[in-house]
C-alpha cells in the first residue's frame, strides 16, 4: 500500500522523521512542509504536516495552502490520501479520546482557495461530491479499527468551520441542528481538492475536546485538548499501522 497522510494538530511527528523528498515547486505555490517518506515493510507512507514543519511557525487553518498540498501528492503519483484531524465532539458518541471516521461533511468555511478549476490550468468542472469521503478508504479504516480493537465511531458528519477561533455555544447548537457530529477547521477544502484530482480521500478524526457549550463541568477546552491529544494520536498510529499491515 502507498498512502499519503496529511497530519494535523498533534500529529506532525506521528511517524517520526522520514526521508525528506525533494519536490519541484508546483503551480499553486509552496506546500505546508516538506513531504517525508516512511517505509513499513512493503508499505510506504508519504507524510505531510498540514500546519507546517514542527520546527517552524504553525500555519493557521485558513492560510494552509491546501491546493499545493494535494497537488504534491498528485505529482508523486499518490492516489489515496488519509487526513488526520483533531476535532471537537458535538453529539454523544464523539467523546474526547475517541476516533471518528466521518461519512459526510458540511462546509462553513469561506474565502479559501477551494478549487483547482476555472483557470488556464484546469477547465471548469463541477465534481460530484454527494459522498465527500471515499468509501473504499473508509472501509479500510473501519476494518483496521476492528482488527486493532479500537472503538471507532464508524460514521458521522464533520462540520468544517473557518477558525482559527473556536465556536460560540450558539454556533455549535446550530451545527448540531444541521446534523454535525464533530467540528474541525481543516477537512475543507482538502476533501474537495482531493476529489478534483481524483485522489481517494478519507479522514480519521480524533476528538480532543467537547465542542463549545457541550461541557457541563466547565473544564476549559484547552485543558481537555491537552489531556486527550496524546492518547488519541497513539490510537491513530495504531489504526494507520493496522491498515498498512492489512494491505
Ligand atoms: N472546534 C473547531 N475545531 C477544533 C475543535 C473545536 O472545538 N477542537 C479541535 N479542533
Amino acid at each position: 500500500m502507498r498512502l499519503g497522510v496529511i497530519g494535523g494538530t498533534g500529529s506532525a511527528q506521528l511517524f517520526g522523521p522520514g526521508e525528506v523528498l525533494a519536490l519541484e515547486p508546483g503551480p499553486w505555490g509552496p506546500v505546508s512542509a516538506p513531504l517525508q517518506r516512511h517505509r513499513f515493510g512493503h508499505a510506504e507512507v508519504l507524510f505531510l504536516a498540514r500546519h507546517g514543519a514542527p520546527a517552524g511557525p504553525t500555519i493557521p487553518p485558513h492560510r494552509i495552502n491546501y491546493r499545493a498540498n494535494l497537488w504534491a501528492f498528485r505529482e508523486l503519483g499518490v492516489d489515496q490520501v488519509l487526513g488526520i484531524n483533531a476535532v471537537g465532539g458535538i453529539t454523544p458518541p464523539a467523546t474526547p479520546g475517541r476516533l471518528v471516521i466521518p461519512d459526510q461533511l458540511i462546509d462553513y468555511t469561506w474565502g479559501r482557495e477551494h478549487t483547482f478549476t476555472g483557470n488556464e490550468v484546469f477547465p471548469l468542472q463541477h465534481v460530484d461530491f454527494t459522498q465527500p469521503f471515499t468509501r473504499s478508504l473508509r472501509d479500510c479504516l473501519l476494518a483496521a479499527g476492528k482488527a486493532s480493537g479500537l472503538d471507532l465511531v464508524p460514521a458521522g458528519t464533520y462540520g468544517a468551520t473557518q477558525g482559527p477561533r473556536l465556536e460560540t455555544a450558539a454556533e455549535i447548537d446550530r451545527l448540531e441542528r444541521d446534523g454535525c457530529d464533530v467540528v474541525g477547521m481543516t477537512a475543507m477544502p482538502e476533501a474537495v481538492l482531493a476529489r478534483e484530482l481524483n485522489i481517494a480521500y478519507a479522514i480519521c478524526c480524533v476528538v480532543v475536546n467537547r465542542a463549545a457549550g457541550r461541557n457541563p463541568g466547565g473544564e476549559s477546552i484547552h485543558a481537555e485538548i491537552a489531556a486527550s491529544l496524546g492518547t488519541g494520536m497513539a490510537d491513530v498510529k495504531r489504526l494507520v499501522m493496522g491498515m498498512l499491515a492489512a494491505h
